[in-house]
């Protein structure tokens, strides 16, 4: 009997585990990992630091689509390489996002926001705020002063601090983010930070600690959010720290509080007073408070890291570059005279392009997209993926390209210009992503980076400190990237 009952409970349990890792037909090669757990805990093995390069590993072994199953049931496709990226991207039946229970604990326990939204909801969302930011000044030329005051002020500070050091050492770690915000919060709260204010402060410290302990893969897997709360140290293994973000909401709506006591009808101050005449104008009750907070959450999360990222990255490179430092300085001296940078310059700049792309390339502080999901079945490069697929969408892999790009891990900045020396524009360069979940803040971010990065080079310059290895390239890792803090020596050019 109990022999018999042995054998019955195997089997069944077998079919069980059969039943769970069957593939549908069609689904891309890839690894098989465990009943269960699926092929997440492997993940390790192929590069112990960064998910992206671990991806593709799994691309160079598989193909430029491979899938797996992370935990018993949710597959996982990645996709590599310029070709299959670039499908997948304008594929409008991969537009979705993930329902995470995890990701629904950053905004009251809802799917909200623009980032983590999807369908008619987001769509709406994000036209809304999209064309609102625009007329508030995102990508426009008209709030050029205002982030040339911003920049003015960064520099006096970088120069007071040089000066105050007998070797003129700077330390570049946190040093722009206050400026950044300033620029993206005058659109969207009307306020302008002190550099010293400290509860500022200590929330970008909190986003800081909420993107680096980041996990782009496994903070997919779609754990419940109790769980988490039950075992918190699970946080860290599953690189997904929603918890923290409680500080950053509180925050904003204290700020819309303010708004709301303050608000006049129809003399709108900042996108914060036009989405709430929206709400106070309409019955629809997709437009409410608690989706405004989340917008600005969305905003204020993916415009104060990036770009402030991306800035380190350009100084970082210009150490371990000093030719490529000057040759930038002599354009930028002889297209702006005795002016600081403006946007009227920008298209006699090519070689200062240049050398913005190719950091924005190989520094690639968004190496994923915000993983999407397949709304129903559809196809990548002729494999199928089945409806709620994650599809993690590898822009590092398309800008290391060898096929493409040859040497990609050079720094060489002239590989973005042609024999005339004009800067070349091709879609094997997507730091935003591209098609219809493309960055909103495309037209600010290089805007800002733009403005910010030519001051800083034509006003100062940067050199290793004597005696020290030069600091590390390596980012450090996350949801984005991030560059270690660094040190330089530093002196006003004029
Ligand atoms: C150098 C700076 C930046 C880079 C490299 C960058 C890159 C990206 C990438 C790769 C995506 C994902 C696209 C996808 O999922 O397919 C994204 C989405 C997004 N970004 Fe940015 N971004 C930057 C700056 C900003 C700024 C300044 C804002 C502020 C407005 C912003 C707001 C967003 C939002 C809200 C989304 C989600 C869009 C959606 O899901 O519809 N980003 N960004």
């Amino acid at each position: 009997m109990d022999v018999y009952f042995t054998i019955c409970a195997v089997a069944v349990l077998l079919f069980l585990l059969w039943r769970v890792s069957r593939r549908p037909d069609g689904f891309p090669p890839g690894p098989r990992g465990v009943p269960l757990l699926g092929y997440i805990p492997f993940v390790k093995r192929h590069d112990p630091v960064y998910p992206f390069k671990a991806m593709m590993k799994l691309s160079e072994m598989y193909g430029p689509v491979v899938g797996f199953y992370m935990g018993p049931r949710q597959a996982f496709i990645s996709v590599c390489g310029y070709e299959a990226v670039k499908e997948a991207l304008h594929n409008d039946d991969i537009i979705g996002r993930p329902h995470l229970p995890a990701q629904q604990e950053r905004t009251y326990g809802k799917n909200l926001g623009i980032m983590f939204t999807e369908g008619q909801f987001w769509q709406e969302q994000r036209r809304f705020t999209l064309r609102h930011l625009r007329d508030l000044g995102f990508g426009k030329t008209s709030i050029e002063d205002m982030m040339i005051d911003e920049v003015v002020e960064l520099l006096d500070e970088i120069t007071a601090v040089a000066a105050a050091d007998p070797d003129r050492v700077v330390d570049y770690k946190g040093i722009f983010n206050i400026s950044v915000i300033n620029v993206l919060w005058a659109i969207v709260g009307g306020e302008r930070y002190r550099r010293d204010d400290r509860n500022l402060k200590k929330l970008l410290q909190t986003l800081e600690t909420i993107f680096r302990s980041g996990n782009a893969l496994r903070s997919a897997v779609p754990m419940p959010a109790f769980v988490f709360r039950m075992f918190p140290f699970l946080r860290e293994y599953f690189g997904t720290r929603n918890d923290l973000f409680t500080a950053l909401i509180g925050y904003f709506e204290s700020v819309i509080k303010e708004h709301e006591e303050t608000f006049k009808e129809n003399e709108p101050r900042d996108f914060i007073d036009v989405y709430l005449q929206e709400i106070r104008n309409r019955s629809d009750p997709t437009f409410h408070v608690e989706q405004l907070v989340s917008i600005i959450l969305d905003i204020f999360a993916a415009g104060a890291e990036s770009v402030t990222n991306s800035i380190g990255f350009v100084l970082l490179y210009l150490l371990h570059h000093p030719d490529v430092q000057r040759k930038m300085q002599e354009e930028l001296d002889v297209v702006c005279g005795d002016s600081l940078p403006k946007f009227e310059h920008r298209l006699r700049l090519p070689y200062t392009e240049a050398v913005l792309m190719e950091v924005q390339r190989i520094g690639n502080i968004a190496p994923f997209t915000v993983p999407h999901l397949a709304t129903k079945e559809t196809r990548i490069k002729g494999f199928t993926v089945p409806k709620g697929s994650i599809v993690s969408i590898n822009i590092h892999s398309v800008h290391n390209e060898v096929a493409y790009w040859k040497d990609p891990h050079v720094f060489r900045p002239e590989r973005h210009l042609d024999a005339r020396g004009k800067v070349i524009r091709t879609d094997h360069f997507l730091p935003f992503g591209a098609g219809k979940r493309l960055c909103i803040g495309e037209s600010l971010a290089k805007n800002t980076f733009y403005l910010f990065v030519t001051a800083l080079v034509k006003t100062l310059r940067f050199s290793a400190v004597p005696g020290q290895p030069l600091p590390t390239l390596n980012p450090r890792n996350g949801f984005t990237l991030g560059y270690e803090g660094f040190l330089a020596v530093t002196h006003r050019r004029c």
